[in-house]
């Protein structure tokens, strides 16, 4: 990998500062981190620019990005679709349809930056709008969403990429099988345990998808959005780059796409390289995983331990499933999955290698006796129906998102969830109680189990879920 010398420290230090920052006054109204890495990263990494890259990667999420370097977006919408805005809007936030903060860490800031946010950072999500200038918090226009923390996140976005291909893969075979044979196999779509249901692949290289579960039929598992709906760590950067910050990244927006450097017409070219979205996704994939945290106080430790039997007991695990086998730790940037708009790893010469095996943290967590390493996720990576007839509490988004259902969401990954209240896709409940109450659907039995137990059993899942923290 390459960065352009720094003049003042050649030698080891490798980061520099590039064009628009060069020279830069300290006091310099300009976007710390922007443009400093010259070219994307490639190949596999060694710790030392691995690091360098982390640190460049941390102050542009930190970064409060300024219109000097292209900040808003006055002819854009917010929509993922680079789209014209129906009327120029010359103010630089609007609280509904965004730009909405400064930094990335205006809204990922709790307990630390990369964390997830209170209820005041929640953001209106309207994908496919054209126009998408709204000014209403009606549930019509927008479905309302809690910020989420980034903790552990590479190593989901590796789960799903393995998880993927496994279906993929199961897929491929019940086609041969097929053809071979001529007749039609049913196959069994499941990967590291998940089930995922059922495809049958007919002779004329058909598919029946009807049977498939929480998953899309190009069988990719997408692990983010509290939808389940990005393939991505970089596809989420590049969106919210846009949507929060009106900070266009070429990869998308620009004149490959759009036919233009400048599309939201800001008079401002080129406002984010592929080079400064991948520093962005190497800070979020590398960051560490919540850990579960041993209590010092007596009485925790044994409501805690009583409350993971518990949590078993009442099938909590069937979606909450404590951790997946990962057999990669290497980490590679762009990925395989993303498509138009997003880098992928076709697109680019040499994709960069991370290898999450250099970094401390990873370091401690376990592995099976396959020498797989277990990623403490608390989840499925599977969208699961969330509401019934007599309890629709979840079921509140007007909107339907990618043609998933408007009451099915992807199970929420519980590690960090100690330290990130307020709870649910809204962040509109303040308890642990009251979110797992408001469970129904495919979770009814499980939530009922909770619901009639004394409440000295209920405690004891709140004191275990307590101590799934992110550490500051
Ligand atoms: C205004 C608040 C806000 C800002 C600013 C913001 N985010 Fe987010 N972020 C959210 C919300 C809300 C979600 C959950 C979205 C959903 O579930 O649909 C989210 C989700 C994410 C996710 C997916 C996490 C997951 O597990 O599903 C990533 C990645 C992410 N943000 C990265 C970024 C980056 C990078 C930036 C800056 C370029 C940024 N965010 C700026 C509020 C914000
Ligand atoms: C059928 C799958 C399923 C089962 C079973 C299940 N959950 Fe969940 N859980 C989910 C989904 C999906 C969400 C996200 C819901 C939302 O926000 O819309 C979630 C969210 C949560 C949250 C909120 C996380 C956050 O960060 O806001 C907690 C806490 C939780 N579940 C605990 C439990 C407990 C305790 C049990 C057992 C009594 C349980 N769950 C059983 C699927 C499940």
């Amino acid at each position: 990998m390459t960065f352009r010398n720094n003049v003042i420290s050649a030698g080891l230090l490798l980061s520099v500062f590039l064009s628009s920052n060069a020279g830069a006054q300290v006091w310099s109204e300009t976007t710390p981190g922007l443009k400093q890495l010259q070219k994307m990263p490639s190949g596999v990494l060694e710790k030392p620019e691995l690091d360098e890259l982390i640190e460049i990667g941390e102050k542009l999420f930190g970064a409060k990005f300024t219109t000097t370097d292209g900040a808003g977006r006055p002819n854009a919408t917010q929509a993922i679709i680079p789209t014209k805005a129906r009327h120029r809007t010359n103010t630089n936030f609007a609280r509904l349809p965004g730009p909405d903060a400064q930094a990335c860490s205006s809204c990922h800031n709790d307990p630390v930056i990369g964390g997830a946010g209170d209820f005041v950072t929640n953001v209106f999500v309207s994908e496919g709008f054209s126009n998408a200038n709204f000014d209403t918090t009606d549930p019509q226009f927008s479905n309302e969403r809690g910020t989420n923390h980034l903790f552990g996140a590479g190593l989901i976005e590796l789960l799903a990429r393995e998880m993927s291909a496994d279906l993929i893969a199961i897929r491929n075979d019940a086609l041969n099988q097929a053809a071979i044979n001529n007749e039609p196999v049913k196959a069994k779509l499941e990967t590291k345990g998940v089930q995922f249901g059922f495809i049958t692949a007919l002779p004329d290289g058909l598919i029946d998808l009807t049977k498939i579960e929480g998953i899309d039929t190009d069988l990719v598992i997408r692990p983010f959005s509290q939808k389940g709906v990005m393939t991505s760590l970089r596809q989420f950067t590049v969106n919210a780059l846009n949507h929060h910050h009106g900070m266009q990244p070429d990869e998308r927006f620009g004149a490959r796409w759009t036919g233009s450097d400048d599309f939201d017409e800001d008079d401002r070219n080129n406002e984010i390289t592929n080079a400064d979205v991948s520093a962005l996704v190497a800070w979020q994939a590398t960051l560490r995983t919540p850990t579960e945290l041993v209590p010092s106080q007596e009485n925790w430790k044994t409501a805690a331990a009583e409350g993971e039997r518990a949590f078993a007991d009442f099938k909590c695990n069937a979606c909450h499933i404590k951790s997946l086998p990962l057999k990669s730790l290497k980490f590679q940037d762009p990925g395989p999955f993303d498509v138009s708009g997003t880098l992928n790893n076709k697109q680019v010469k040499t994709p960069a290698t991370y290898d999450m095996a250099l970094l401390e943290w990873a370091k401690s967590l376990p592995k099976n006796s396959k020498g797989e390493t277990l990623v403490p996720l608390f989840g499925d990576l599977k969208r699961h129906k969330m509401t019934d007839r007599s309890i629709s509490t979840l079921g509140n988004e007007l909107l339907s998102q990618r043609f998933v259902g408007r009451d099915i969401f992807m199970t929420a990954e519980l590690w960090g969830v100690g330290t990130t209240a307020p709870y649910g896709h809204r962040n509109d409940f303040t308890t642990l109680e009251s979110i797992i109450l408001a469970h129904s659907g495919s979770a009814r039995k499980s939530r009922d189990a909770y619901a009639k137990a004394d409440s000295e059993t209920r405690s004891s899942i709140i004191a275990y879920l307590k101590t799934l923290v992110i550490e500051k």
